[in-house]
């Protein structure tokens, strides 16, 4: 029985314009993140045959597999809802996110120079990977991430809360090698509407990791 499912995008194919082509997000969201979802799939029921069998020859190939596709799963997942084609500009109290525009400010000195690291977070990913902003539980600060592949490079116990997917597959048909230019332009299809739920979100389920019960 599958446990995970390809969950639908949130509007159709043309919505983000100019930025991503409708045939980047065709391919990518009913290829690529389809994809992520079977491998999951796959891969637990691969581990249950193991337990089974009591068969673990390949519980290293199984585990990374499961890390890789469960963590392509959740990224694409939170990356559409973190877009939209009226996206863009910063999070302002004005539009009723004002505490995670302080939030950035307060972790990171400023917009300026949050929007500098995740930009340079994504655009000098080696081979592929992600430019994360995310929730730290520890400090309960916002850290920038760089991920390589989908599950490499993370402080455990953090929470992404806006993701820029830097996989070639992202951008590659539209933008060829210019990675920077479509990292750019991802800005102008934020949804911080999206992102400040999360942000609330996280502090208020994950809240505080406990590191010494
Ligand atoms: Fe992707």
């Amino acid at each position: 029985m599958a446990i995970y499912t390809l969950p639908e995008l949130p509007y159709d194919y043309t919505a983000l314009e100019p930025v991503i082509d409708p045939q980047i997000v065709e391919l990518h969201h009913d290829k690529h993140h389809a994809a992520y979802v079977k491998g999951a799939n796959d891969t637990l029921e691969q581990l249950e045959e193991a337990r089974d069998k009591g068969s673990w020859g390949s519980i290293n190939g199984l585990e990374k597999n499961l890390a890789f596709h469960l963590s392509g799963h959740i990224l694409h997942s939170i990356y559409w809802h973190n877009m939209t084609g009226d996206g863009g500009g910063e999070p302002l109290a004005a539009d009723g996110v004002g505490e995670l525009g302080d939030a950035i400010a307060e972790s990171f000195g400023s917009f300026a120079g949050f929007r500098a690291q995740l930009t340079k977070a994504a655009a000098t990913t080696q081979g592929s990977g992600w430019g994360v902003l995310a929730y730290e539980p520890v400090s309960g600060r916002l850290i920038v991430e760089q991920i390589y592949d989908h599950q490499g490079n993370v402080g455990q116990g953090s929470v992404p809360i806006l993701v820029f997917d830097a996989w070639e597959h992202a951008f590659y048909l539209q933008y060829k090698n210019q990675k920077v230019d479509f990292i750019e332009a991802m800005w102008n299809v934020v949804n911080w509407q999206d992102v400040a739920k999360r942000y609330t979100a996280a502090k208020e389920r994950v809240g505080t990791l406990l590191l010494a019960p």
